[in-house]
C-alpha cells in the first residue's frame, strides 16, 4: 500500500515511524513532515492545510490511503474532497470532525445520544450568556464555539472572570470568529485522561488511554500548552472504567451521528474527566492526541496500517489491536519562552546519542535540516523523548537519561513527566 500522511509534528512522526514498519506498505509520503520524518518517509512540501494539493498529489501518485493527522484539514474538508477523487481516507467529514470544530454542535450530539457530559447552554448574545452565568454562578466554563489552538476555554472560578471571558471571547473577538457562539457549561472536578477509539461509521474499537500534561511548568503550573508531555497506559482508565467509556459515551455518540448521517470515521479522543459520579466527556477532537499518539504508537504491538486501513473500508469489525504490557512516556521538548514567544533556527545536537538509550524513540515535532545538514528547531514543541519500560518509572528514567545526551541550550522540557502514576506505583 501507498500511504500519505499529512501533517508535520510529533504525531504524524510517531504515525509514519509505527507505519513504516507495516510489511504491507510499499511507499510512504507526508506532508509537508519534518527532519525527524525524513527519515522514514519521503517529505512533500505540501502544507497540511492546502487541501486541493494534497488531493491533487494522492491522485496523481496512485495513494492507496490518506491518514490525516490534524484536524484542520479534516474541518476544510479533506476526507470529503479525497471521497470525491475517490481515495481512501482515514479520517472523519468535514460534518463529522463538527464534533470538534463546534463545541456547541458536539454537546448537543452528546445531549442526544444520552452521554454523560457538563450541563451546557449555548449563546450568540452577550447579554444572554451572562445572565446564565449569573443564574449558574461559579465556578463555570466558559469556551468558544469554534478552533482556538486550543486556547479559547476559560475555567473560571469565579463570576467576574466568567463575565469578562465572555466579553473577551464574544465581545473583542479575542479568538475572531471562533467566539461568535460561546458554549458555557458545569464545571467538572475530577481528573483527566484521554480515549481513544478507532471508528468505522458503525463500529468503535478502544485504541489506548493516555494523560498528558497541559501545563508548561513542573507541578502542572504555569499557562496550558498543546501537551508537555505524556503516558500510557493511564492508571485512572480501569479496566471497568475504558468498558464504561465506551458503552456510554464513544458508542452512543457513534450511532448518534450515523442517525444523523454523518457516520464517524477515523479515531475519536473523548476527553474524559473521572468524576465522583463516573467519567464524564469534556470535550471529543478528531484526531489522535499530540503527544498522546506517541506514547500509543510506542505501545502499540500490531501493525497500524490494516487497522487504519479498516477504519477507512468500515470493516472494523473484529479487529483487535495487541498492545505491550509495557508503559510508555514520552517528554516534549520545547523552545524556550513557549507556549509564548520562542527563538527558531537554533541547532539541535546529541540526537542520535539520546536515541541509542535504551527502549528510547527520539520524534520530531518541529524540525528541519539547514543547509550545513543540521537539525534546527522550527517550533514550539520540537522533539518527543519517547520510551518504552516495565513501568511508567523506567520509562521516565530512561526518557530523562535521553535527554541528558540532548545538546540544545535553547530547549528546554518539565521535569516530572509521570508524576502522578509514579507516584501510584509506590
Ligand atoms: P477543552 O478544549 O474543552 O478540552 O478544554 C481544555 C481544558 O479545560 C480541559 O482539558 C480541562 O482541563 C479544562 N476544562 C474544559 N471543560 C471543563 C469543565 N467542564 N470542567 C472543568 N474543566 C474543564
Ligand atoms: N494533547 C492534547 C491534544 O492533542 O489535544
Amino acid at each position: 500500500m501507498k500511504v500519505l500522511v499529512v501533517g508535520g509534528g510529533g504525531r504524524e512522526h510517531a504515525l509514519c515511524w509505527k507505519l513504516a514498519q507495516s510489511p504491507l506498505l510499499t511507499k510512504l509520503w507526508c506532508a509537508p513532515g519534518n527532519a525527524g520524518i525524513a527519515a522514514v518517509a519521503e517529505c512533500v512540501p505540501i502544507a497540511a492545510e492546502d487541501v486541493a494539493a494534497l488531493v491533487a498529489f494522492a491522485r496523481d501518485h496512485a495513494a492507496d490511503l490518506v491518514v490525516a493527522g490534524p484536524e484542520a484539514p479534516l474541518v476544510a474538508g479533506l476526507a470529503d474532497s479525497c471521497a470525491a477523487a475517490g481515495i481512501r481516507v482515514f479520517g472523519p467529514s468535514a460534518a463529522a470532525a463538527a464534533l470538534e470544530g463546534s463545541k456547541g454542535f458536539m454537546k448537543d450530539v452528546a445531549a442526544r445520544a444520552g452521554v454523560p457530559t457538563a450541563w451546557y447552554g449555548r449563546f450568540t448574545d452577550i447579554g444572554a450568556a451572562k445572565a446564565f452565568i449569573r443564574e449558574k454562578g461559579a465556578p463555570i466554563v466558559v469556551k468558544t464555539d469554534g478552533l482556538a489552538a486550543g486556547k479559547g476555554v476559560v475555567v473560571a472560578t469565579t463570576l467576574d472572570e466568567a463575565l469578562a471571558a465572555v466579553d473577551d471571547m464574544m465581545g473583542a473577538k479575542v479568538f475572531g470568529s471562533a467566539g461568535d457562539e460561546l458554549v458555557i457549561e458545569e464545571f467538572l472536578d475530577g481528573e483527566e485522561a484521554s480515549v481513544f477509539a478507532l471508528c468505522d461509521g458503525t463500529t468503535a474499537l478502544f485504541m489506548g488511554a493516555a494523560q498528558d500534561h497541559k501545563r508548561v511548568g513542573d507541578g502542572d503550573t504555569g499557562p496550558n500548552t498543546g501537551g508537555m508531555g505524556a503516558y500510557s497506559p493511564a492508571p485512572v482508565v480501569t479496566p471497568a472504567l475504558q468498558a464504561e467509556v465506551m458503552e456510554r459515551i464513544v458508542r452512543p455518540t457513534l450511532a448518534t451521528m450515523a442517525g444523523m448521517g454523518h457516520p464517524y470515521t477515523g479515531v475519536l479522543f473523548a476527553g474524559i474527566m473521572v468524576t465522583a459520579s463516573g467519567p464524564k466527556l469534556l470535550e471529543f477532537n478528531v484526531r489522535f492526541g499530540d503527544p498522546e499518539c506517541q506514547v500509543l504508537m510506542a505501545r502499540l504491538d500490531s501493525d497500524l496500517l490494516p487497522l487504519l486501513a479498516a477504519a477507512a473500508e468500515g470493516r472494523l469489525g473484529g479487529a483487535e489491536p495487541a498492545w505491550s504490557p509495557d508503559a510508555a512516556l514520552v517528554v516534549v521538548m520545547a523552545a524556550k519562552g513557549y507556549p509564548g514567544g520562542y527563538a527558531k533556527n537554533t541547532v539541535i545536537r546529541g540526537l542520535e546519542s539520546a536515541a541509542a538509550v535504551d527502549g528510547v524513540t527520539v520524534l520530531h515535532a518541529g524540525t528541519r535540516r539547514n543547509e550545513a545538514g543540521e537539525v534546527v528547531a522550527t517550533g514550539g514543541r520540537v522533539l518527543g523523548i519517547t520510551a518504552r519500560g516495565g513501568t511508567v518509572r523506567q520509562a521516565q528514567d530512561r526518557a530523562y537519561r535521553a535527554i541528558a545526551r540532548i545538546d540544545w541550550p535553547e530547549g528546554f522540557c518539565r521535569h516530572d513527566i509521570g508524576w502522578r502514576a509514579v507516584a501510584r506505583e509506590g
